[in-house]
């Protein structure tokens, strides 16, 4: 089929690519002409692990192209994604400003039937505005199908996640648009959930908060086994094998990050706020997710006592492993609030400093962990890289003004630590 996509950011570019691999011809539309022009000449600008070679495998091939013109994307295709950002408002509110714009545009372009669909994550029924937007744009004698397909993939194994979901979702009003759709996806094999418009919307925004509700679950539980001596890694162990709960995402931590959950959930108690229902589960979903950040700054304080002129060394600024996105990371809120209690930090992350170097002042960047545990009082973890899960300890304990580890992802062997002469102390596990 031959596709575009309409905004070409994480989800767009993904999205793009991945068509294109499947044998698609995909046009990725962007207004930022700087970011298109550095695609065309196969600058990614993103650090999504597997990206790069098959952006140029599909460019090379002809069927991945780049542009900003949103017109002669639509010229050339009969199906037509929107994956333009939707940022929250000062409210907590998506704004949606983009996607109004980008459905203007594709409507005054638009010469023949389409099928538009929405990728954005965007609040139940703007599906019905897009429809409407395009109506009000158009040749009357026109005919088009507006479809919601939201997208699931993880920042990190996005690729991995679009070619082997666990379901994909289509939102549709009409048979001719969940032929097109049902067959752009035959190729994935995945089971495909047919629903409705609004529907396919609210499945988006249910899925995310109610994964973020299974971390702050966990987080709690996390303070329930730091207060009584109980082992949170064995109570999710416990908990996750029964089915019914699955041990996925409840890994006890320093809270959730990133450009999804924390905006999706605002945005979320927003719309369901809007139709009179007040969504107190989620406001202390996010309430929980915020204290955990000052409970394990709280940690290192009763470690070390005074922050004032200590040294600590900082594993981890992404907002997880495998990326480079510092979007709303717990790490950076985090050093943050040391550097207010004035310590002096020294970090390293393998992907995230760049991102990082903008936003973090008084900060020494690191060459490698080596340098950010030297001379250090503790050395504390916020991103569970696997390469941080592999250090030379010995040399780590020589380096260190002091050996003391403070875990926030619950990464190492305690008995181990123990045994190399560490003091370690991570998030709801006993100490041994
Ligand atoms: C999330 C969803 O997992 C995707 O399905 C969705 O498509 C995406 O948002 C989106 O809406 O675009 P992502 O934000 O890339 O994906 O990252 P996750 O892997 O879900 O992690 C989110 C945060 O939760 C990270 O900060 C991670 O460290 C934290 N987390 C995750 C935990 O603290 N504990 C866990 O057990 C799992």
């Amino acid at each position: 089929m031959k596709i575009a996509i309409i905004g070409t950011g994480y989800v767009g570019l993904v999205t793009g690519v991945c068509f294109a691999e499947l044998g698609n011809k995909v046009i990725c539309v962007d207004n930022d002409s700087k970011k298109i022009n550095s695609l065309k000449k196969l600058i990614i600008p993103i650090y999504e692990p597997g990206l790069d070679d098959l952006v140029k495998r599909n460019v090379k091939n002809k069927r991945l192209s780049f542009s900003t013109s949103i017109k002669d994307a639509v010229n050339n295709s009969e199906v037509i994604f929107i994956a333009v950002g939707t940022p929250p408002r000062e409210n907590g509110e998506a704004d949606l400003t983009g996607i109004e714009n980008v459905a203007r545009s594709i409507a005054k372009a638009m010469s023949s039937y389409r099928l538009i669909v929405e990728k954005s994550t965007v609040p139940i029924e703007t599906g019905i505005w897009v429809e409407h937007t395009i109506k009000l744009n158009i040749n009357k004698k026109i005919k088009f199908d507006v479809a919601s397909n939201p997208e699931f993939l993880r920042e990190g194994q996005a690729i991995d996640d679009f070619m082997h979901p666990d379901r994909i979702v289509i939102g549709v009003e009409s048979q001719r648009a969940k032929e097109i759709l049902t067959s752009l996806y035959k190729p994935i094999g995945a089971p495909i959930v047919v629903t409705d418009i609004k529907s396919a919307e609210l499945i988006k925004h249910a899925s995310n908060s109610f994964l973020a509700t299974k971390i702050s679950f966990i987080n709690a539980i996390a303070q329930i086994c730091d207060l009584t001596g109980a082992d949170v890694a064995k109570v999710a162990e416990g908990m996750g094998l029964d089915k019914r709960i699955g041990r996925a995402f409840l890994n006890a931590g320093i809270g959730y990050g990133g450009s999804c959950f924390p905006k999706d959930l605002d945005a979320f108690v927003k719309i369901c706020e809007k139709y009179g229902y007040d969504f107190k589960l989620l406001k202390i979903v996010k309430d929980i997710n915020h204290r955990q950040k000052q409970i394990f700054v709280d940690k290192i304080k009763d470690a070390l006592w005074i922050l004032k002129d200590k040294c600590i060394g900082v594993l981890g600024l992404a907002f997880k492993p495998n990326t480079d996105d510092i979007r709303e990371s717990a790490a950076i809120d985090i050093i943050k609030r040391l550097l207010q209690e004035g310590a002096s930090i020294q970090v390293f992350d393998p992907q995230g400093m760049e991102k990082s170097k903008a936003i973090l002042e008084g900060v020494k960047f690191c060459r490698d962990p080596y340098e950010a545990a030297k001379k250090s009082d503790c050395l504390v973890v916020l991103t569970e890289w696997s390469e941080f899960k592999e250090l030379d300890f010995k040399l780590i304990k020589k380096l260190m003004r002091q050996p003391l580890i403070i875990d926030g992802r619950n990464i190492y062997d305690k008995v181990l630590l123990k045994k190399l002469g560490f003091r370690y102390i991570c998030v709801g596990r006993p100490k041994i």
